[in-house]
Protein backbone atom coordinates (compact mmCIF):
# COMPACT_ATOMS: atom_id res chain seq x y z
CA UNK A 1 0.00 0.00 0.00
CA UNK A 2 1.20 3.55 0.11
CA UNK A 3 3.45 4.03 3.06
CA UNK A 4 4.89 7.26 4.49
CA UNK A 5 9.07 7.35 4.52
CA UNK A 6 9.41 7.59 7.65
CA UNK A 7 10.73 10.78 9.30
CA UNK A 8 11.27 12.66 6.25
CA UNK A 9 9.34 14.66 4.06
CA UNK A 10 6.10 13.04 3.92
CA UNK A 11 6.39 12.15 0.98
CA UNK A 12 4.77 8.81 -0.38
CA UNK A 13 6.77 5.83 -1.24
CA UNK A 14 4.94 2.92 -3.34
CA UNK A 15 5.77 -1.04 -3.23
CA UNK A 16 6.49 -2.78 -6.35
CA UNK A 17 5.29 -5.65 -5.18
CA UNK A 18 1.83 -4.11 -4.52
CA UNK A 19 1.52 -2.68 -7.56
CA UNK A 20 2.66 -5.85 -9.60
CA UNK A 21 -0.43 -7.53 -7.79
CA UNK A 22 -2.82 -5.23 -8.29
CA UNK A 23 -5.72 -5.19 -10.92
CA UNK A 24 -4.83 -1.44 -12.21
CA UNK A 25 -8.23 -0.06 -13.94
CA UNK A 26 -10.71 -1.74 -11.78
CA UNK A 27 -10.27 1.56 -9.52
CA UNK A 28 -10.29 3.63 -11.95
CA UNK A 29 -13.84 5.38 -12.31
CA UNK A 30 -16.65 4.56 -14.29
CA UNK A 31 -16.66 6.93 -17.51
CA UNK A 32 -12.80 7.13 -17.56
CA UNK A 33 -11.15 8.06 -20.43
CA UNK A 34 -8.58 5.64 -21.29
CA UNK A 35 -6.19 6.48 -24.18
CA UNK A 36 -3.23 7.63 -26.13
CA UNK A 37 -1.72 11.11 -27.09
CA UNK A 38 0.32 12.16 -29.90
CA UNK A 39 0.88 15.83 -31.45
CA UNK A 40 1.07 16.72 -35.27
CA UNK A 41 4.38 17.80 -36.20
CA UNK A 42 5.64 14.84 -34.01
CA UNK A 43 3.55 12.58 -36.35
CA UNK A 44 1.78 13.48 -39.25
CA UNK A 45 4.65 14.16 -41.31
CA UNK A 46 5.46 16.87 -43.87
CA UNK A 47 4.70 19.62 -41.96
CA UNK A 48 6.03 23.44 -43.14
CA UNK A 49 6.38 25.37 -39.91
CA UNK A 50 8.73 27.52 -37.68
CA UNK A 51 9.89 23.93 -36.39
CA UNK A 52 11.11 22.96 -39.93
CA UNK A 53 12.84 25.69 -40.43
CA UNK A 54 14.71 25.10 -36.89
CA UNK A 55 15.30 21.95 -37.81
CA UNK A 56 17.18 22.59 -40.96
CA UNK A 57 19.19 25.66 -39.83
CA UNK A 58 22.36 25.76 -37.22
CA UNK A 59 23.55 27.50 -34.57
CA UNK A 60 26.55 30.11 -35.06
CA UNK A 61 29.06 27.34 -34.16
CA UNK A 62 27.38 25.51 -36.96
CA UNK A 63 26.35 22.53 -35.04
CA UNK A 64 22.42 21.24 -36.02
CA UNK A 65 19.65 22.17 -33.64
CA UNK A 66 18.09 18.65 -33.12
CA UNK A 67 20.34 16.65 -30.83
CA UNK A 68 20.56 13.34 -33.62
CA UNK A 69 20.85 15.95 -36.68
CA UNK A 70 17.03 14.41 -37.39
CA UNK A 71 14.60 16.45 -39.38
CA UNK A 72 11.21 15.44 -38.72
CA UNK A 73 9.91 14.93 -42.24
CA UNK A 74 7.64 12.15 -43.08
CA UNK A 75 7.72 11.48 -39.35
CA UNK A 76 5.60 8.45 -38.48
CA UNK A 77 3.45 9.53 -41.73
CA UNK A 78 0.64 9.85 -39.79
CA UNK A 79 -1.60 12.04 -42.28
CA UNK A 80 -1.70 9.09 -44.64
CA UNK A 81 -1.86 6.25 -41.90
CA UNK A 82 -5.10 7.35 -39.75
CA UNK A 83 -7.12 4.24 -40.48
CA UNK A 84 -4.28 2.34 -39.19
CA UNK A 85 -3.51 4.81 -36.05
CA UNK A 86 -7.22 3.78 -35.45
CA UNK A 87 -6.34 0.44 -35.46
CA UNK A 88 -4.10 0.27 -33.16
CA UNK A 89 -5.87 2.31 -30.44
CA UNK A 90 -8.71 -0.58 -31.11
CA UNK A 91 -5.67 -2.89 -29.94
CA UNK A 92 -4.94 -0.93 -26.51
CA UNK A 93 -8.60 -0.84 -25.78
CA UNK A 94 -8.48 2.57 -25.52
CA UNK A 95 -11.73 4.91 -25.94
CA UNK A 96 -9.97 8.16 -26.05
CA UNK A 97 -7.39 9.64 -28.62
CA UNK A 98 -5.69 13.00 -28.04
CA UNK A 99 -4.06 14.62 -30.51
CA UNK A 100 -3.19 18.14 -32.31
CA UNK A 101 -4.44 20.12 -35.56
CA UNK A 102 -1.88 21.98 -37.24
CA UNK A 103 -1.81 25.41 -37.29
CA UNK A 104 0.34 25.81 -40.50
CA UNK A 105 -1.49 23.00 -42.51
CA UNK A 106 -5.17 25.03 -41.64
CA UNK A 107 -4.13 28.34 -41.91
CA UNK A 108 -1.08 28.36 -44.73
CA UNK A 109 -1.21 32.01 -45.33
CA UNK A 110 -2.77 34.71 -42.75
CA UNK A 111 -6.70 34.46 -43.41
CA UNK A 112 -6.48 31.56 -45.86
CA UNK A 113 -8.13 28.36 -45.03
CA UNK A 114 -6.97 24.92 -46.02
CA UNK A 115 -10.37 23.46 -46.95
CA UNK A 116 -8.95 20.12 -47.67
CA UNK A 117 -7.26 19.45 -44.33
CA UNK A 118 -9.84 20.98 -42.58
CA UNK A 119 -12.11 18.13 -44.39
CA UNK A 120 -8.99 15.42 -43.55
CA UNK A 121 -9.35 16.31 -39.91
CA UNK A 122 -12.96 16.11 -39.84
CA UNK A 123 -12.62 12.71 -41.36
CA UNK A 124 -10.74 11.81 -38.31
CA UNK A 125 -12.75 12.78 -35.81
CA UNK A 126 -15.79 11.14 -37.23
CA UNK A 127 -13.67 7.80 -38.24
CA UNK A 128 -13.05 7.96 -34.28
CA UNK A 129 -16.40 8.52 -32.83
CA UNK A 130 -17.67 5.20 -35.04
CA UNK A 131 -15.15 3.25 -33.65
CA UNK A 132 -16.25 4.20 -29.81
CA UNK A 133 -12.43 6.91 -29.50
CA UNK A 134 -13.73 10.08 -27.79
CA UNK A 135 -11.50 12.46 -29.84
CA UNK A 136 -9.21 15.38 -27.54
CA UNK A 137 -8.17 17.70 -29.89
CA UNK A 138 -5.05 20.27 -29.09
CA UNK A 139 -4.85 23.46 -30.62
CA UNK A 140 -1.88 24.37 -30.31
CA UNK A 141 1.06 21.94 -29.25
CA UNK A 142 4.50 24.00 -29.83
CA UNK A 143 4.37 24.64 -33.72
CA UNK A 144 3.04 28.03 -35.23
CA UNK A 145 2.91 28.53 -38.81
CA UNK A 146 5.34 30.90 -40.82
CA UNK A 147 4.03 33.93 -41.33
CA UNK A 148 3.41 34.01 -37.21
CA UNK A 149 6.55 33.41 -36.81
CA UNK A 150 7.67 35.74 -38.74
CA UNK A 151 6.18 38.82 -36.78
CA UNK A 152 7.31 37.78 -33.76
CA UNK A 153 5.24 34.25 -32.73
CA UNK A 154 4.07 34.22 -29.12
CA UNK A 155 6.15 37.76 -28.14
CA UNK A 156 3.62 39.92 -30.54
CA UNK A 157 0.54 40.17 -29.03
CA UNK A 158 -1.17 40.02 -32.70
CA UNK A 159 -0.46 36.43 -32.30
CA UNK A 160 -2.81 36.35 -29.38
CA UNK A 161 -5.77 37.44 -32.02
CA UNK A 162 -4.78 35.30 -34.72
CA UNK A 163 -4.87 32.37 -32.46
CA UNK A 164 -8.11 33.15 -31.42
CA UNK A 165 -9.69 33.15 -34.60
CA UNK A 166 -7.72 30.27 -35.37
CA UNK A 167 -9.12 28.47 -32.71
CA UNK A 168 -13.01 29.26 -33.59
CA UNK A 169 -12.41 28.73 -37.17
CA UNK A 170 -11.26 24.70 -35.60
CA UNK A 171 -14.49 24.52 -33.28
CA UNK A 172 -16.34 25.58 -36.03
CA UNK A 173 -15.37 22.91 -38.66
CA UNK A 174 -15.31 20.16 -36.09
CA UNK A 175 -16.90 20.93 -33.26
CA UNK A 176 -19.92 18.60 -34.01
CA UNK A 177 -17.67 15.41 -33.52
CA UNK A 178 -15.45 16.93 -30.61
CA UNK A 179 -16.33 17.03 -27.53
CA UNK A 180 -12.90 17.65 -25.31
CA UNK A 181 -10.73 19.95 -26.54
CA UNK A 182 -7.10 21.57 -24.99
CA UNK A 183 -6.02 25.18 -26.08
CA UNK A 184 -2.72 25.34 -25.33
CA UNK A 185 0.21 23.05 -24.80
CA UNK A 186 2.59 22.87 -21.95
CA UNK A 187 2.93 26.86 -22.24
CA UNK A 188 5.24 26.49 -19.40
CA UNK A 189 7.91 24.16 -21.05
CA UNK A 190 7.34 26.48 -24.16
CA UNK A 191 8.17 29.74 -23.21
CA UNK A 192 10.78 27.86 -20.93
CA UNK A 193 12.66 25.92 -23.81
CA UNK A 194 12.22 28.48 -26.84
CA UNK A 195 13.09 31.63 -24.21
CA UNK A 196 15.02 30.73 -21.42
CA UNK A 197 17.40 28.10 -21.94
CA UNK A 198 16.87 28.80 -25.89
CA UNK A 199 16.70 24.97 -26.92
CA UNK A 200 13.57 25.47 -28.95
CA UNK A 201 12.89 27.67 -31.24
CA UNK A 202 13.45 31.03 -31.76
CA UNK A 203 16.68 30.37 -29.75
CA UNK A 204 16.06 33.29 -27.08
CA UNK A 205 17.78 33.12 -23.86
CA UNK A 206 15.90 35.42 -21.45
CA UNK A 207 13.98 35.05 -17.90
CA UNK A 208 12.08 38.06 -18.37
CA UNK A 209 11.20 37.56 -22.41
CA UNK A 210 10.50 33.96 -21.10
CA UNK A 211 7.82 35.59 -18.40
CA UNK A 212 6.14 37.63 -21.36
CA UNK A 213 5.70 34.92 -23.25
CA UNK A 214 4.27 32.91 -20.43
CA UNK A 215 1.94 35.01 -19.64
CA UNK A 216 0.87 35.86 -23.11
CA UNK A 217 0.19 31.80 -24.05
CA UNK A 218 -1.94 32.14 -21.05
CA UNK A 219 -4.05 35.03 -22.02
CA UNK A 220 -4.25 33.21 -25.74
CA UNK A 221 -5.80 30.07 -23.71
CA UNK A 222 -8.58 32.33 -22.31
CA UNK A 223 -9.52 33.92 -25.62
CA UNK A 224 -9.34 30.27 -27.61
CA UNK A 225 -11.28 28.96 -24.85
CA UNK A 226 -14.19 31.40 -25.57
CA UNK A 227 -13.75 31.70 -29.17
CA UNK A 228 -14.40 27.75 -28.63
CA UNK A 229 -17.01 27.85 -26.62
CA UNK A 230 -18.96 30.27 -29.06
CA UNK A 231 -18.49 28.46 -32.36
CA UNK A 232 -18.55 24.62 -30.75
CA UNK A 233 -22.27 24.53 -29.42
CA UNK A 234 -23.24 21.05 -30.56
CA UNK A 235 -22.71 17.72 -28.23
CA UNK A 236 -21.06 15.26 -29.67
CA UNK A 237 -21.85 12.04 -27.77
CA UNK A 238 -25.05 12.84 -27.01
CA UNK A 239 -24.52 12.99 -22.94
CA UNK A 240 -26.36 16.59 -22.58
CA UNK A 241 -23.33 18.35 -21.30
CA UNK A 242 -21.59 20.49 -23.36
CA UNK A 243 -17.83 20.10 -24.58
CA UNK A 244 -15.02 20.66 -22.28
CA UNK A 245 -12.07 22.66 -22.95
CA UNK A 246 -8.76 22.59 -21.06
CA UNK A 247 -5.48 24.08 -20.37
CA UNK A 248 -2.44 21.07 -20.82
CA UNK A 249 0.27 22.08 -18.02
CA UNK A 250 3.45 19.84 -17.83
CA UNK A 251 4.14 19.40 -14.13
CA UNK A 252 7.42 18.77 -12.77
CA UNK A 253 8.62 17.91 -9.28
CA UNK A 254 11.29 19.81 -7.82
CA UNK A 255 13.80 18.70 -4.94
CA UNK A 256 16.22 20.48 -3.00
CA UNK A 257 19.66 19.45 -4.02
CA UNK A 258 20.46 19.90 -0.57
CA UNK A 259 19.05 21.96 2.61
CA UNK A 260 20.53 25.14 2.14
CA UNK A 261 18.94 28.33 2.13
CA UNK A 262 19.82 29.23 -1.90
CA UNK A 263 18.81 25.42 -2.98
CA UNK A 264 15.94 25.95 -1.26
CA UNK A 265 14.82 28.95 -2.03
CA UNK A 266 15.75 28.55 -6.48
CA UNK A 267 13.75 25.35 -5.75
CA UNK A 268 10.44 27.35 -4.45
CA UNK A 269 11.30 29.93 -7.22
CA UNK A 270 11.25 27.33 -9.73
CA UNK A 271 8.07 25.68 -8.25
CA UNK A 272 6.20 28.99 -8.16
CA UNK A 273 7.51 29.73 -11.61
CA UNK A 274 6.88 26.43 -13.90
CA UNK A 275 4.32 24.70 -11.68
CA UNK A 276 2.13 26.97 -9.63
CA UNK A 277 1.92 30.41 -11.45
CA UNK A 278 -0.17 28.69 -14.37
CA UNK A 279 -2.90 26.46 -11.71
CA UNK A 280 -3.00 30.21 -10.09
CA UNK A 281 -3.97 32.11 -13.10
CA UNK A 282 -6.68 29.75 -13.86
CA UNK A 283 -8.01 29.71 -10.42
CA UNK A 284 -8.02 33.47 -9.65
CA UNK A 285 -7.95 35.19 -13.35
CA UNK A 286 -5.04 36.92 -12.35
CA UNK A 287 -1.32 35.99 -13.86
CA UNK A 288 1.45 37.00 -11.38
CA UNK A 289 4.85 35.57 -12.68
CA UNK A 290 7.59 36.39 -10.22
CA UNK A 291 11.52 37.08 -12.07
CA UNK A 292 13.74 37.61 -9.43
CA UNK A 293 16.17 40.67 -10.27
CA UNK A 294 13.55 41.48 -14.24
CA UNK A 295 9.95 42.77 -14.14
CA UNK A 296 7.70 40.57 -12.19
CA UNK A 297 4.43 40.25 -14.17
CA UNK A 298 1.06 41.09 -12.36
CA UNK A 299 -1.73 40.89 -14.66
CA UNK A 300 -5.75 40.79 -14.53
CA UNK A 301 -7.04 39.02 -17.75
CA UNK A 302 -10.63 39.00 -18.03
CA UNK A 303 -12.22 35.69 -18.73
CA UNK A 304 -9.56 33.89 -17.52
CA UNK A 305 -10.41 32.57 -14.54
CA UNK A 306 -13.32 29.59 -14.86
CA UNK A 307 -11.77 29.57 -18.57
CA UNK A 308 -10.92 25.95 -18.48
CA UNK A 309 -13.00 23.34 -17.72
CA UNK A 310 -10.17 20.72 -17.10
CA UNK A 311 -6.84 20.65 -16.48
CA UNK A 312 -4.65 18.45 -18.72
CA UNK A 313 -1.69 17.26 -16.81
CA UNK A 314 1.43 15.95 -18.35
CA UNK A 315 3.67 14.52 -16.17
CA UNK A 316 6.93 12.58 -16.40
CA UNK A 317 9.59 13.29 -13.65
CA UNK A 318 11.37 14.52 -10.84
CA UNK A 319 14.19 17.30 -11.31
CA UNK A 320 16.64 17.66 -7.85
CA UNK A 321 18.41 21.45 -7.89
CA UNK A 322 21.05 23.23 -7.51
CA UNK A 323 21.27 26.80 -7.47
CA UNK A 324 23.70 28.21 -10.38
CA UNK A 325 23.66 31.70 -11.95
CA UNK A 326 22.07 30.36 -15.63
CA UNK A 327 19.19 32.46 -16.79
CA UNK A 328 17.03 29.80 -14.52
CA UNK A 329 19.12 29.80 -11.21
CA UNK A 330 19.38 26.47 -11.52
CA UNK A 331 21.37 23.30 -12.30
CA UNK A 332 18.69 20.55 -12.54
CA UNK A 333 19.90 16.65 -11.99
CA UNK A 334 19.19 12.96 -11.31
CA UNK A 335 20.95 12.13 -8.09
CA UNK A 336 23.59 8.70 -8.58
CA UNK A 337 21.72 5.56 -8.34
CA UNK A 338 18.03 6.76 -9.70
CA UNK A 339 15.80 4.59 -11.71
CA UNK A 340 16.10 7.08 -15.57
CA UNK A 341 14.39 6.60 -18.55
CA UNK A 342 16.64 6.82 -21.63
CA UNK A 343 16.88 10.09 -21.91
CA UNK A 344 18.05 10.47 -18.04
CA UNK A 345 14.90 11.41 -16.71
CA UNK A 346 14.45 10.32 -13.48
CA UNK A 347 11.45 7.70 -13.17
CA UNK A 348 9.17 8.46 -10.16
CA UNK A 349 5.46 7.47 -10.29
CA UNK A 350 4.91 8.76 -7.19
CA UNK A 351 5.30 12.55 -8.27
CA UNK A 352 2.03 11.75 -10.12
CA UNK A 353 0.08 11.40 -7.44
CA UNK A 354 1.72 14.09 -5.27
CA UNK A 355 0.38 16.38 -8.34
CA UNK A 356 -2.94 15.14 -8.26
CA UNK A 357 -3.37 15.35 -4.57
CA UNK A 358 -1.63 19.10 -4.89
CA UNK A 359 -4.32 19.94 -7.66
CA UNK A 360 -7.51 18.18 -5.95
CA UNK A 361 -8.92 21.35 -4.97
CA UNK A 362 -9.00 23.87 -8.08
CA UNK A 363 -12.56 23.04 -8.81
CA UNK A 364 -11.58 21.40 -12.17
CA UNK A 365 -11.63 17.98 -12.67
CA UNK A 366 -8.19 17.09 -13.76
CA UNK A 367 -7.48 14.70 -17.06
CA UNK A 368 -3.80 12.87 -17.07
CA UNK A 369 -2.91 14.54 -20.86
CA UNK A 370 0.52 12.60 -21.06
CA UNK A 371 2.72 10.65 -19.17
CA UNK A 372 5.06 8.32 -20.69
CA UNK A 373 9.20 7.40 -20.93
CA UNK A 374 11.36 6.86 -23.51
CA UNK A 375 12.12 3.25 -23.28
CA UNK A 376 14.11 1.67 -26.01
CA UNK A 377 14.17 -2.01 -25.37
CA UNK A 378 10.11 -1.44 -24.87
CA UNK A 379 11.07 -4.23 -21.92
CA UNK A 380 10.57 -1.04 -18.57
CA UNK A 381 7.14 0.77 -20.44
CA UNK A 382 5.03 -2.14 -18.52
CA UNK A 383 6.02 -1.33 -15.58
CA UNK A 384 5.98 1.75 -15.86
CA UNK A 385 2.26 2.49 -17.13
CA UNK A 386 1.32 0.13 -14.16
CA UNK A 387 2.67 2.30 -11.70
CA UNK A 388 1.73 5.37 -13.10
CA UNK A 389 -1.94 4.02 -13.33
CA UNK A 390 -1.34 3.37 -9.77
CA UNK A 391 -0.72 6.60 -8.51
CA UNK A 392 -3.70 7.52 -10.68
CA UNK A 393 -6.12 4.72 -8.75
CA UNK A 394 -4.62 6.15 -5.48
CA UNK A 395 -5.70 9.44 -6.23
CA UNK A 396 -8.79 8.49 -7.11
CA UNK A 397 -9.24 6.60 -4.30
CA UNK A 398 -9.07 9.65 -2.20
CA UNK A 399 -11.44 11.58 -3.64
CA UNK A 400 -9.43 13.54 -6.72
CA UNK A 401 -11.45 14.24 -9.85
CA UNK A 402 -9.63 12.77 -12.45
CA UNK A 403 -11.37 12.07 -15.53
CA UNK A 404 -8.94 10.61 -17.78
CA UNK A 405 -5.27 9.00 -18.73
CA UNK A 406 -3.41 9.34 -22.23
CA UNK A 407 -0.44 7.62 -22.41
CA UNK A 408 2.22 9.48 -24.44
CA UNK A 409 2.71 8.03 -26.98
CA UNK A 410 0.57 5.39 -29.31
CA UNK A 411 3.67 5.51 -31.57
CA UNK A 412 7.37 6.35 -31.44
CA UNK A 413 7.79 9.90 -32.93
CA UNK A 414 9.46 13.19 -33.60
CA UNK A 415 11.22 14.19 -29.89
CA UNK A 416 11.95 17.84 -30.74
CA UNK A 417 15.36 18.84 -30.11
CA UNK A 418 16.03 14.69 -29.26
CA UNK A 419 14.89 14.16 -32.88
CA UNK A 420 14.32 10.25 -33.13
CA UNK A 421 16.48 8.36 -30.76
CA UNK A 422 13.86 8.48 -27.94
CA UNK A 423 10.78 5.46 -28.30
CA UNK A 424 8.01 6.86 -25.82
CA UNK A 425 5.86 4.74 -28.12
CA UNK A 426 3.48 1.88 -27.00
CA UNK A 427 4.23 0.46 -30.69
CA UNK A 428 7.31 1.15 -32.03
CA UNK A 429 8.09 2.96 -35.41
CA UNK A 430 10.44 1.03 -37.86
CA UNK A 431 11.94 4.54 -39.13
CA UNK A 432 13.93 2.53 -42.31
CA UNK A 433 11.19 0.25 -43.05
CA UNK A 434 8.29 2.36 -44.57
CA UNK A 435 7.44 3.49 -41.01
CA UNK A 436 5.78 0.31 -39.49
CA UNK A 437 4.04 0.27 -36.27
CA UNK A 438 5.18 -2.76 -34.04
CA UNK A 439 3.73 -3.83 -30.95
CA UNK A 440 5.76 -3.42 -27.93
CA UNK A 441 5.00 -5.26 -24.21
CA UNK A 442 3.16 -2.45 -23.05
CA UNK A 443 0.55 -2.78 -25.63
CA UNK A 444 -0.20 -6.30 -23.64
CA UNK A 445 -0.36 -3.89 -19.92
CA UNK A 446 -2.72 -1.20 -21.64
CA UNK A 447 -4.89 -3.96 -22.44
CA UNK A 448 -5.02 -5.70 -19.18
CA UNK A 449 -6.20 -2.09 -17.99
CA UNK A 450 -8.87 -1.29 -20.55
CA UNK A 451 -10.13 -4.96 -19.49
CA UNK A 452 -9.81 -4.35 -15.70
CA UNK A 453 -11.68 -0.82 -16.66
CA UNK A 454 -14.91 -2.64 -18.44
CA UNK A 455 -13.97 -1.30 -21.90
CA UNK A 456 -12.81 -4.77 -23.10
CA UNK A 457 -14.44 -8.57 -22.36
C1 LIG B 1 5.48 16.68 -23.59
C2 LIG B 1 5.17 17.22 -24.95
O1 LIG B 1 3.86 17.70 -24.98
C3 LIG B 1 5.41 16.21 -26.06
O2 LIG B 1 5.35 16.90 -27.26
C4 LIG B 1 6.72 15.50 -25.85
O3 LIG B 1 7.03 14.63 -26.90
C5 LIG B 1 6.66 14.73 -24.54
N1 LIG B 1 6.46 15.66 -23.47
C6 LIG B 1 7.90 13.93 -24.23
O4 LIG B 1 8.96 14.80 -24.01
Amino acid sequence: GLTLLAGCSGRPSFDPATINAAPIGQGLPRGFLLGASTASHQVEGNNQNDWTDWETSSYPDGSPHIHDRSVSGIAADSWNRFDEDIALLKQLGANAYRFSVEWSRLEPEEGKWNEEAFARYRQWVQALRANGIEPNVTLHHFTLPRWVSAWGGWENPATVDAFARFSGKVAEELGEHVDWWGTINEPNVYAVFGYMDGVWPPGKQSTGIAAEVLARLLEAHARSAQEVRKFDTTDADGDGKASLIGLVHHVRVFQPATGSTTDTVVTGLTDSFFNQSVTEALRTGHISIFVPGEITIERDVPGLKGSADYLGINYYTRDHIRQDFSPSFSHKYVPEGRETNDLGWEIYPEGLYLFLKRYANLGVPLVVTENGMDDRTGERRPYFLRSHLYAVERAVAEGVPVLGYFHWSLMDNFEWAEGYEPRFGLFRVDWTAGQARQATPAVQAFRDVARNLGLTP
